[in-house]
């Protein structure tokens, strides 16, 4: 049993160890590519492909940057890609890593600080999930609109490091939830999608721990709760970007209905499956939407924590 004492700094260590390692990967990927990315995109199970997109594409395996998780899970291949789409500098992370696979909250929440400190304003997550709402038939994006975090853990776990702020006024200890999943960037793609001529529905995405998949139980306790889409991820990577000052746009592709509304059982095949059939949609949103994302970022001012 350690003292408060031994455990605040603990807590203190961890930050400040995970702030250095940061300031290691970013040099390591600096000397690799001096592209300085604007907006930065996560691919969830199954859209790993999007990275294709990719102009003068620089492609750095997670396990080659230093302090960098790696991936277990297949699906995700674990690079880190920097280069451009529709002219503009972005940095893609081919997969991620989840706390399912025994990560602590600084390891989920690495690659979100790296995508950060290297300049990328605008995140845009993007995940496999389970469909609550019985209007989603597998294969349907969803913007997603809010979270419940049910991990039962929190991204800013541990003290609090300001030197993560990008943005002024962020990095505080208690920062606000209201307008996670930024409203605008939500509207920007249903106009988007609208235009190539499809639904993009909204939804609230309730995280779960994994990785077992629900039980028919816990789907329709979630249901009450009001959750339409069930997963295993992005809500960390989206409380560490809100700490940071990063706006968020979260896309979910339903890859099946959620535990007892199919008599199917789950199957991350079926999951990755339905990823590829819906690549070519995916791909055709999420590329036409980069420029409009990056056009709306406000005149960049030098980012206060560059090396
Ligand atoms: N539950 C949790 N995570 C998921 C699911 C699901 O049904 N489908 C894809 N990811």
């Amino acid at each position: 049993m350690t003292d408060l004492k031994t455990q605040t700094q603990s807590a203190y260590t961890q930050a400040e160890s995970q702030y250095t390692q940061t300031q290691s990967a970013l040099s390591f990927i600096r000397g690799r590519s001096s592209l300085s990315p604007t907006v930065g995109i996560i691919l969830g199970s199954g859209l790993g492909n999007f990275a294709a997109q990719v102009e003068n594409a620089v492609s750095i395996p997670f396990c080659e940057i230093p302090h960098f998780p790696r991936s277990t899970v297949t699906g995700h291949s674990g690079n880190l890609i920097l280069g451009a789409i529709g002219g503009v500098p972005v940095a893609v992370m081919q997969g991620r890593v989840h706390a399912y696979e025994g990560y602590a909250m600084p390891e989920v929440t690495f690659p979100t600080r790296v995508l950060g400190l290297l300049g990328c304003r605008s995140i845009t997550v993007t995940n496999a999930a389970g469909g609550i709402n019985p209007s989603y038939p597998s294969g349907s994006l969803v913007a997603i609109s809010d979270h419940i975090n049910f991990t039962g853990t929190n991204a800013a776990l541990g003290s609090n490091e300001p030197r993560f702020a990008v943005t002024n006024g962020a990095g505080q200890r208690f920062f606000d939830m209201g307008d996670a999943y930024s409203p605008s960037l939500r509207e920007l793609a249903k106009k988007e999608a609208q235009r190539q001529g499809f639904p993009l529905p909204e939804g609230v995405y309730l995280a779960v721990l994994g990785p077992s998949f629900e039980t028919p139980a816990e789907i329709r306790a979630f249901r009450t709760l009001g959750a339409d889409l069930v997963g295993m991820s992005t809500v960390h990577e989206v409380i560490a970007a809100r700490h940071m000052g990063i706006d968020v746009l979260g896309l979910s592709l339903v890859t099946n209905p959620a535990a007892g509304l199919s008599p199917q059982p789950i199957d991350h095949e079926d999951v990755m499956e339905t990823g590829r059939r819906v690549e070519i949609q995916f791909t055709r949103l999420l590329t036409a939407l980069i420029p409009q994302i990056a056009d709306r970022i406000p005149i960049s001012r030098p980012n206060p924590n560059a090396i």
